[in-house]
């Protein structure tokens, strides 16, 4: 077998490992094993890259690749092992510009690799010059597209910038002129390809990239990560075409489409619009309402807080994104079983996208040992608000908020909430009066039966803990009955 026939194998079966390590990661119980088929199908991929790279290169520039992937690697389990879970979307967002970033410089080096030596000194031969030129520019298009988008949402996943979006003035009239352009410049370049067009065209998609991610507001982050997931697949795809490299052309569709599809959930579970997310909120008008506050609010200590369920019949958990800032996993597993255990009906309401990442909650309730049959989703559980004594809301905010569903003009209207509202006395756990993570304030905290909680909410389920001592239902400090009214 010639290296060539043996590289071809070992990218098919780089393919296949690729397609398993997919359909692994679909399911909880099998995600380990598509982890697993996903490293082994990019080690075999890279070893018969290399391979077969060394056949036509010198000894010094394999050294060269294998120093990269070293250096590459090591930085990559760095950073593996110290990101914190709450910040896994900020990283996924700095590998997808990376991706971005190669796809630009792969087409950058194609068209200046043909200037230097001449088509037909190439692989690419005189005939196929037209279509080299097309691919070059769609693959620095949609890589640049990836690099700068992928970078505003990192900036604003780790809130090193707002998540409110950008309202330019008729920005959808320019996300649809930069399209227009870019197929302008597309069919020039083709018939005459020159240095000024290339820069053109970089340009021009790097600053599309940027607005089309800046114009999502903060709610929508979610679906422009596996957005810009999907891009990136695209671009590794498009980079394939220019190398000549069929797996990585098989690797990017398949990124590219799966990372399509879960965006194309994500907007159903969401209730908005796929086309709209994708064209960087086209449609969308300027939503109304920011963070100011909207009437009195209603404090609690942590002693009122454990007398309200010392009494309670029935209590759901709504935890968010504060919940894991705050770890409080541990704490609220406790308060579950101590409240369960006093006869009271405990269980948890979780969000599709509360926190930062699908599923977030349900691992961190999962890995305090929270019984999975309490840990409800959405669906299944806002029916039942209505018959609830007490909600606590453990950091979470725009998934509880009503404006969501109440405020045509909210930047939220649309999106499936929490009805948490709807029980006899909702606490709410968290630090200040800020709101979430879309930038809009929250109404459920001037409600009626609303009463915010200050604090770190990990130390606030332990105060809690601590008042309802150890006796039976209705064993708290009764001093501690009277609530506390703030007015602002
Ligand atoms: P958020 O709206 O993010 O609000 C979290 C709340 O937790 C904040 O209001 C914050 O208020 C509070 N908090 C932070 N640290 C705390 C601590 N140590 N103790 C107590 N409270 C703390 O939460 P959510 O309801 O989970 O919603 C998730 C949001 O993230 C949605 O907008 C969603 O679209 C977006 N998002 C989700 C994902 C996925 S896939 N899940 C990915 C990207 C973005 P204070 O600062 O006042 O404490």
């Amino acid at each position: 077998m010639t290296s060539l026939t043996a590289s071809h194998a070992a990218d098919l079966v780089a393919a296949l490992l690729f397609i398993l390590s997919l359909a692994g990661l679909s399911q909880h119980h099998t995600s380990r094993a598509g982890v697993v088929y996903g490293i082994a199908g990019m080690v075999l991929a890279l070893v018969a890259t290399v391979v077969v790279a060394a056949q036509s290169i010198s000894a010094g520039a394999v050294t060269l690749i294998v120093l990269a992937m070293a250096l590459g690697a090591a930085i990559g389990l760095w950073r593996a092992r110290r990101v914190e879970m709450t910040q896994m979307p900020e990283l996924i967002a700095v590998l997808h510009s990376f991706v971005g970033l190669a796809a630009v410089l792969v087409g950058w080096n194609s068209y200046l690799e043909v200037e230097a030596h001449g088509a037909d000194q190439t692989r690419i031969g005189d005939d196929l010059l037209g279509i080299h030129h097309a691919e070059v520019f769609i693959g620095i298009f949609i890589g640049a597209v990836t690099f700068t988008g992928s970078i505003v949402a990192f900036l604003k996943l780790s809130a090193r910038i707002k998540s409110r979006p950008l309202m330019l003035p008729g920005k959808n009239a320019l996300n649809i002129g930069a399209l227009a352009a870019f197929v302008a410049l597309t069919v020039w370049f083709t018939i005459s390809p020159n240095l000024p067009l290339m820069i053109a065209v970089t340009v021009l998609a790097l600053a599309l990239g940027w607005h089309l991610v800046a114009s999502i507001g903060g709610g929508d982050m979610p679906v422009v990560v596996s957005m810009l997931n999907s891009y990136s697949g695209w671009a590794a795809a498009a980079a394939g075409f220019l190398l000549d490299n069929n797996l990585l052309i098989v690797t990017g569709a398949l990124v590219g489409s799966s990372g399509a599809y879960l965006s194309y959930i994500m907007c159903k579970a969401m209730n908005r619009s796929f086309f709209s997310v994708i064209a960087g909120g086209f449609g969308i008008e300027a939503p109304s309402g920011g963070d100011e506050e909207q009437g009195e609010h209603r404090e609690v200590r942590a002693a009122e807080a454990a007398e309200m369920l010392a009494q309670a019949r029935s209590v759901i958990i709504t935890p968010g994104y504060g919940m894991a800032v705050a770890q409080a996993q541990h704490p609220v597993a406790e308060l579950t079983r101590r409240l369960r255990e006093r006869g009271v009906e405990v269980r948890f309401g979780v969000h599709p996208v509360a926190g930062r990442l699908p599923g977030h909650m349900n691992v961190l309730l999962a890995e305090a040992k929270v019984p999975y049959d309490i840990v409800l989703e959405m669906d299944e559980i806002n029916d039942d608000f209505a018959d609830t004594s007490v909600v606590l809301v453990i950091g979470a905010n725009d998934t509880v908020n009503p404006a969501a569903t109440e405020d045509p003009a909210s930047p939220i209207a649309g999106m499936p909430v929490l009805r948490v509202w709807e029980a006899e006395q909702v606490i709410v756990f968290k630090r200040s009066m800020a709101s979430g993570y879309a930038g809009v304030q929250n109404p459920l905290f001037f409600r009626e039966n609303s009463s915010m909680l200050f604090g770190d909410a990990k130390q606030s389920v332990e105060d809690i803990l601590s008042a309802l001592g150890t006796g039976g239902r209705g064993d708290t400090d009764p001093s501690a009955r009277q609530a506390t009214v703030a007015s602002h």
